[in-house]
C-alpha cells in the first residue's frame, strides 16, 4: 500500500515539476487508479458498459478511445455542468491531463508489483437482502437489433398490511437496459394496459395512472448506488400495489431475455413529510427541420416555502442544452441546474447534496434548447423531419418534475394547486385540467382571499362545471361537481350528478360518493348495496370499507361490520375512526377484551380523545 502511495506522489510530483515528460504516467503508477474509481463500476461483466475496464490489457486495448471519451467529459457520463448533486460523476482536469499523458507516452504499464488489483463488488443486493423481492412474472424478450424499445411492466407486490420504504434497488438483470423509472400505481390502470396488449407489459413513455410514491423519484441508470431515505423520509406502500417500471431498452446485438427484480427495503418509522412531485411541462414543440435553437419553456410560482430536494428533467433525442432557475420574490435569480450536452440515453433524476429553500412566491422557469438539424449527432432522423410534442421518443417533450417539500405540512395541497392552476393556464380549452384543478382547491386548507372569496368548494363547484361546458356528461367532472354539491348542502342534486357520472361514463369512484350520500341521507340498505360493489372494484380502500363496515353497523349487522373495519385498519393502522368504530362495534357484540384492544389503538392514535375514554368507560361498566 505505501510503495504504491508513493508511487502514486512521485507521478504527481514529476508532473507538476517537469511537464508531461514520457514515461512519468504509467497504468500501475496512476491511471490504474483514476480507471478503477471513475470507470469499473460500470465497465465491468454484467454491466451494460460494452466492454470491461478492469485490467492493464483491459484499458491498454482501449486507450485511444479512453483518453478521447475522458477528454470530451463523455465518460464518465454525467449531465449536469452546474448544480452539487449527490453521486456526481466526473474526472478532475488533473485526472484528464494524467490519462491524456499515459496515452501520449505510449500507454506504459509501469511496476507491475506496484499495480493495483482490480476492485471487487458486491455481487448481490447493494444494501444486503432486502425485506421484499419482486420480481417480473415473465420474460421479455427482446430482438437482436432494431430500434429502442420503451416497455412498461406492471409487479403486483402483495405486502398485505401497509409498508414504509426506506430504499429500492433496481436490478434490470439485462445489459440491454439503459435506463428505467419506477412508479407505483394504485388504480389498477396500468393492469387494464397491460391485459389489453399481448406479452408482458405494455409499450411506449406513458405509464398510465402511476405516480411517483409520495413524490420520491425512482429512477435507474447504470452505476447508480442504492441509498437509505434515512429517518422519517420513507415512503408508503399502501397494500393492493403494483410497481411499474419502465425500461428504456437498447437492443445489444444479440436476443436478450429481460427479467427485472426490484428489491424493496422496509422500515417501521413512518414518513414524517410527504414531499410534492411538481411537474412543470411544455407541449407547445412543433421543430421544423433544420431548425437549431427552438426552445421550449414553462414556469410556476411557488405559494409557500419549501424545500427542492431533487430534479428530474426531460426530454428526447433532439435537446441539446437545459436550464432551471429559481426567483425568489425579493432577491437574486439562482440557478438550479444547467446541463450542457443533454444526451436523451443519460437521463437520470438528481438530488440536491444540500436541499435548495425556496421562499413563498418563488417562481420557478426551465428553458431547453433544441437543435433539429442533420449536425446533431443524436437526430433520430436523417434527413431530419419535422417534430412536434409526443410520446414517441421520436417526438419531443419538456418536463421538469421536481421533489419540494412544504415547510408547513398543512399547506402541502397549495402546491398541487399550483400546479393544476398552472396547467389550466397553459390549456384552458383542456376539460381534464379543469377537474384537476377542482380536485386540487377542494384539498386546499383555508379559502383563498379576503372576506368575498369563495370557500374551496365553491371554488370547485365553479371549476367542475367549467369542465362540464367543455365536455359535457364528462364522468369525473360530474363526480367532481357533485362532491362539492354535498358539502355545499345540496345532497338531492349531487345524487343525481353520482347517477350520471355511472351510468353516462362508468364513473366508478363516483359509486363511493353515491353511497355516502344515501348513507348521509339515512336509506342506509341503499348505500350498503352501492358500498358493496364499490368494494369489489376497489378492495384496498380503506375509506370505502370503514364506510361499508359503519353503515353495516347501523343496519346491526355487527359481525359483518367488525369483518370490513378490520381490513380497513389492516390496510390503514393508523386509521383513527376504523379503530373506534370497531372498538364500539366489538363492544356491542360482548366481545369486551377485543374492544378494549382496538380503543387502546385508537387512544395511542388520538391521545385523550373524549369519546375514546367514554367507549373505554362503558367497557368497564358493563
Ligand atoms: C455510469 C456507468 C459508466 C461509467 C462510470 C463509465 N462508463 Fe463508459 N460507457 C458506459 C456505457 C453504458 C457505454 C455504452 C455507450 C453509451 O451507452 O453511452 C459506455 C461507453 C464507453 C466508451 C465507448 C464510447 C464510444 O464512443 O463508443 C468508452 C471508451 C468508455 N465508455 C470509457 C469510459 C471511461 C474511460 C470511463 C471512466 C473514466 C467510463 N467509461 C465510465 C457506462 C459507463
Amino acid at each position: 500500500m505505501i510503495s504504491r502511495w508513493a508511487t502514486w506522489v512521485v507521478v504527481g510530483v514529476l508532473l507538476g515539476s517537469c511537464g508531461s515528460r514520457e514515461e512519468a504516467v504509467t497504468w500501475s503508477g496512476g491511471v490504474a487508479g483514476i480507471i478503477h474509481r471513475h470507470c469499473s463500476t460500470c465497465h465491468r461483466p454484467g454491466q451494460p458498459a460494452p466492454f470491461s475496464l478492469l485490467t492493464f490489457d483491459d484499458a491498454w486495448r482501449k486507450r485511444r478511445q479512453i483518453a478521447r471519451v475522458t477528454a470530451s467529459g463523455y465518460m464518465p457520463p454525467w449531465l449536469p455542468s452546474h448544480g452539487d448533486f449527490i453521486g456526481a460523476r466526473g474526472l478532475s482536469q488533473a485526472e484528464v491531463d494524467r490519462v491524456s499523458a499515459w496515452v501520449e507516452g505510449g500507454a506504459p504499464r509501469g511496476d507491475s508489483d506496484a499495480e493495483p488489483s482490480p476492485p471487487t463488488f458486491p455481487s448481490g443486493w447493494q444494501l444486503g437482502e432486502p425485506d421484499l423481492v419482486v420480481t417480473a412474472e415473465e420474460w421479455l424478450e427482446l430482438p437482436a437489433a432494431g430500434p429502442d424499445l420503451f416497455q412498461n411492466l406492471v409487479l403486483p407486490v402483495e405486502t398485505g398490511a401497509l409498508r414504509f420504504v426506506d430504499a429500492v434497488e433496481i436490478r434490470p438483470g439485462n445489459p440491454s437496459v439503459h435506463h428505467a423509472v419506477l412508479q407505483v400505481d394504485g388504480t389498477r390502470g396500468a393492469r387494464a394496459l397491460d391485459a389489453a396488449v399481448p406479452g408482458p407489459g405494455f409499450g411506449g413513455m406513458e405509464m398510465g395512472l402511476s405516480v411517483p410514491p409520495d413524490g420520491h423519484f425512482l429512477g435507474w441508470t447504470p452505476g447508480k448506488a442504492t441509498r437509505r431515505n434515512g429517518q422519517g423520509r420513507s415512503w408508503r406502500l399502501w397494500p393492493g400495489s403494483d410497481l411499474v417500471l419502465q425500461l428504456h431498452l437498447t437492443p445489444t446485438g444479440k436476443p436478450e431475455r429481460v427479467r427485472p427484480s426490484i428489491g424493496l427495503y422496509f422500515t417501521d418509522v413512518p414518513p414524517e413529510e410527504t414531499p410534492f412531485a411538481l411537474v412543470m411541462r411544455s407541449e407547445r414543440i412543433d421543430i421544423a427541420a433544420g431548425q437549431t435553437d427552438f426552445k421550449a419553456a414553462d414556469h410556476v410560482v411557488l405559494p409557500v416555502a419549501t424545500e427542492l430536494r431533487a430534479v428530474y428533467p426531460h426530454a428526447h433525442y433532439l435537446c441539446t442544452q437545459m436550464e432551471a432557475w429559481a426567483t425568489p420574490p425579493e432577491g437574486e435569480r439562482l440557478t438550479l441546474f444547467e446541463i450542457d450536452r443533454w444526451d436523451f440515453d443519460w437521463q437520470d433524476d438528481y438530488h440536491f447534496s444540500v436541499p435548495v429553500r425556496l421562499p413563498a412566491g418563488t417562481r420557478v422557469d426551465f428553458e431547453y434548447t433544441y437543435d433539429n438539424s442533420a449536425a446533431n449527432p443524436n437526430n433520430p432522423s436523417s434527413p431530419p423531419r419535422p417534430v412536434a410534442y409526443g410520446l414517441e421518443s421520436t417526438d419531443e417533450m419538456a418536463t421538469l418534475s421536481m421533489t419540494l417539500v412544504a415547510d408547513e405540512r398543512e399547506e402541502r395541497p397549495l402546491l398541487g394547486w399550483a400546479m393544476a392552476n398552472r396547467a389550466v393556464e397553459r390549456s384552458p380549452g383542456d376539460p381534464g385540467a379543469w377537474v384537476n384543478l377542482a380536485v386540487a382547491v377542494r384539498a386546499c386548507p383555508a379559502p383563498q382571499g379576503g372576506e368575498f372569496a369563495l370557500t374551496p368548494h365553491q371554488t370547485a363547484a365553479q371549476h367542475a362545471s367549467r369542465a362540464l361546458e367543455l365536455s359535457p356528461g364528462r364522468g369525473d367532472a360530474l363526480r367532481e361537481l357533485g362532491i362539492s354539491l354535498v358539502e355545499l348542502g345540496d345532497g338531492a342534486r349531487a345524487e343525481a350528478l353520482f347517477r350520471r357520472a355511472l351510468k353516462e361514463d362508468g364513473e366508478q369512484i363516483a359509486r363511493l360518493h353515491l353511497g355516502q350520500v344515501l348513507a348521509r341521507s339515512g336509506r342506509t340498505p341503499e348505500a350498503i348495496v352501492e358500498f358493496e360493489r364499490a368494494v369489489l372494484i376497489f378492495p384496498n380502500h380503506a375509506r370505502l370499507r370503514n364506510n361499508l363496515a359503519t353503515a353495516l353497523f347501523i343496519e346491526d349487522r355487527l359481525e359483518d361490520a367488525v369483518g370490513h373495519y378490520r381490513v380497513a385498519v389492516r390496510l390503514d393502522p393508523g386509521y383513527f375512526n376504523a379503530w373506534f368504530n370497531m372498538g364500539r362495534a366489538l363492544g356491542s357484540l360482548g366481545r369486551t377484551e377485543e374492544a378494549r384492544a382496538a380503543l387502546e389503538r385508537a387512544s395511542a392514535l388520538r391521545p385523550g380523545a373524549p369519546e375514546v375514554d367514554v367507549a373505554l368507560g362503558e367497557l368497564d361498566g358493563s
